[in-house]
């Protein structure tokens, strides 16, 4: 299916550090010599052979419109559609954050900068755990979903040059889940990223370089977005509305830039800390563990109202072996295990309004693909609900919390519903 491909000249730089604190991005080691050539098998399971860096020409011929893979993202000087779009922004929507200060601290460790806790005037997730701004024309995150028992399925930091086999475990259990991609990782590995969405996984944004969002000034931030809502597009074919912060790291500035992107903040409710296997001497024991306390919280009753969005990662063989060895026990645990997408009746989760997803009485039903709706009349992350979602979203007290009409000049939500209050 995939023709002998040429090795992309790309470069890889130094690393990032991955959602708290591990090493990713000098994974991929360089594209190495551009003569290779090799056939892209989605077979193998052989992980040097998955990893061997390939030319894929349509990146290829697009790699000078974006920013440096793995370098933290600037606007092209060249890219008079993305300085076009962040003036926009800048005089639109940056006045109304002018005051929430840029961050100082090193990949999500801010324990040096002093901040107001109590008050926490920038909703900052990252100290106090805030999802919800008091400004109610900032959209409030979501970090769990509105099904009771049910499990929010999803990785980060994909895509995972040698990661077939946990998506054919995956395709083995008809199992869809929501991939939280870096735009460096996209350009790299592009093929990979297509078989997440051939597979039928829905796919949001996860910045281009994993930078910690709160210390980037307005600009950077929107390119670290822009340019991996750009890669996605041109790799895959669709155009994420939702997204996730490394870390977690979001104040009112970063949803406010996010917003006017039309991106919808995905948190998590419940971590595994999978990706500490092997730092500081944490062992595989802890991270069952982990696991096992979210199903332990399930046991006694926790998810009875509410389902979790679990945080897991495609970044190594141990947190991908991790999902798969637990996965018999997830299902032991909650009724059901669906994307985002699914678990928020999210029908047209792309710009391309023509691309559709189940929503939950589908996913759950068996129906794991989209089916066609009228475009435009799905529900899409951030918009106002319709039809039978809208009526679940006013008579559980769990709602939508992101529900609200957008101010399209202005970029930002006005929240229609009381929903969101739920997340306090
Ligand atoms: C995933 O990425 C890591 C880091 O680059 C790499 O070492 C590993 O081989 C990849 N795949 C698996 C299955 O671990
Ligand atoms: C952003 O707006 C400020 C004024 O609020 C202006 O000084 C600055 O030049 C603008 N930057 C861009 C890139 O438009
Ligand atoms: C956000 O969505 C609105 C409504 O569809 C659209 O008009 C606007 O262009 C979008 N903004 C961006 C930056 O894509
Ligand atoms: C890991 O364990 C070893 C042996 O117990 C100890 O010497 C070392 O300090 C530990 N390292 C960390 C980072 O905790
Ligand atoms: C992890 O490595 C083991 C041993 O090579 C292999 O059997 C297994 O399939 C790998 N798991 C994943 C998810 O790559
Ligand atoms: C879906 O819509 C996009 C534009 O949003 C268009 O480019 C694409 O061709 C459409 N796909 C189909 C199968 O109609
Ligand atoms: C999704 O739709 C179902 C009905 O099909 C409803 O029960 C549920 O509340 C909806 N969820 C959301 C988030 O709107
Ligand atoms: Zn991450």
């Amino acid at each position: 299916m995939f023709a002998a491909l040429l090795l992309a000249a790309t470069s890889v730089s130094a690393g990032a550090i991955g959602c708290g604190g591990h090493h990713i991005g000098a994974r991929n080691p360089g594209m190495g010599n551009p003569h290779y050539r090799r056939e892209y098998n989605p077979d193998s399971l052989d992980v040097t052979a998955q990893c061997t860096a390939y030319n894929y020409p349509p990146v290829a011929a697009i790699v000078k419109d974006f920013p440096t893979i793995w370098t933290p993202a600037t606007i092209l000087p060249t890219d008079t559609a993305a300085s076009a779009l962040f003036a926009e922004f800048n005089s639109t929507v940056a006045p109304k954050v002018a005051n929430v200060q840029v961050k100082v601290g090193t990949q999500g460790d801010f324990s040096g900068y002093q901040y107001d806790n109590a008050d926490d005037p920038d909703c900052w997730w990252t100290k106090t755990r805030c999802t919800v701004p008091k400004d109610n024309t900032i959209a409030a995150d979501i970090s769990r979903l509105p099904e009771p028992n049910t499990w929010g399925f999803g990785f980060d930091d994909g895509p995972n040059c040698s990661h077939n086999a946990l998506y054919n475990f995956m395709a083995e259990n008809n199992q869809k889940a929501t991939m939280f991609f870096i735009g460096s990782n996209v350009l790299n590995w592009p093929l990979q990223a297509i078989r997440a969405k051939t597979d039928g996984h829905e796919l949001c944004i996860h910045t281009w370089s994993h930078s910690a969002m709160t210390t980037l000034t307005n600009e950077a931030a929107f390119a670290e977005l822009y340019y991996t809502r750009q890669a996605i597009k041109a790799v895959t074919g669709v155009t994420p509305k939702c997204w996730r912060p490394p870390y977690g790291d979001v104040d009112n500035r970063i949803r406010a830039i996010a917003g006017f992107l039309n991106l919808t903040n995905v948190l998590w409710s419940d971590d595994t800390f999978d990706w500490q296997e092997g730092t500081n001497n944490v062992t595989a024991e802890t991270v069952v563990g982990n696991y096992q306390k979210v199903f332990d919280k399930a046991k006694a009753g926790e998810y009875d109202t509410y389902g979790a969005i679990v945080l897991n990662h495609e970044i190594n063989n141990k947190t991908m072996q991790h999902m798969i060895d637990q996965y018999p026990t997830i299902k032991e645990n909650f009724k059901y295990i669906v994307p985002i997408a699914s678990g928020m009746n999210w029908t047209t989760p792309y710009v391309e309004a023509n691309e559709t997803y189940p929503n939950f009485e589908q996913y759950i039903s068996g129906q794991r693909e989209g089916s066609v709706v009228p475009s435009g009349s799905g529900n899409s992350p951030g918009s106002t609900l319709t039809g039978s979602a809208a009526a679940g979203a006013s008579s559980t007290a769990a709602g939508k919390p992101s529900a609200g009409t957008r101010n399209s000049a202005a970029g930002i939500l006005v929240v229609a519903g009381v929903a969101a209050a739920m997340l306090l």
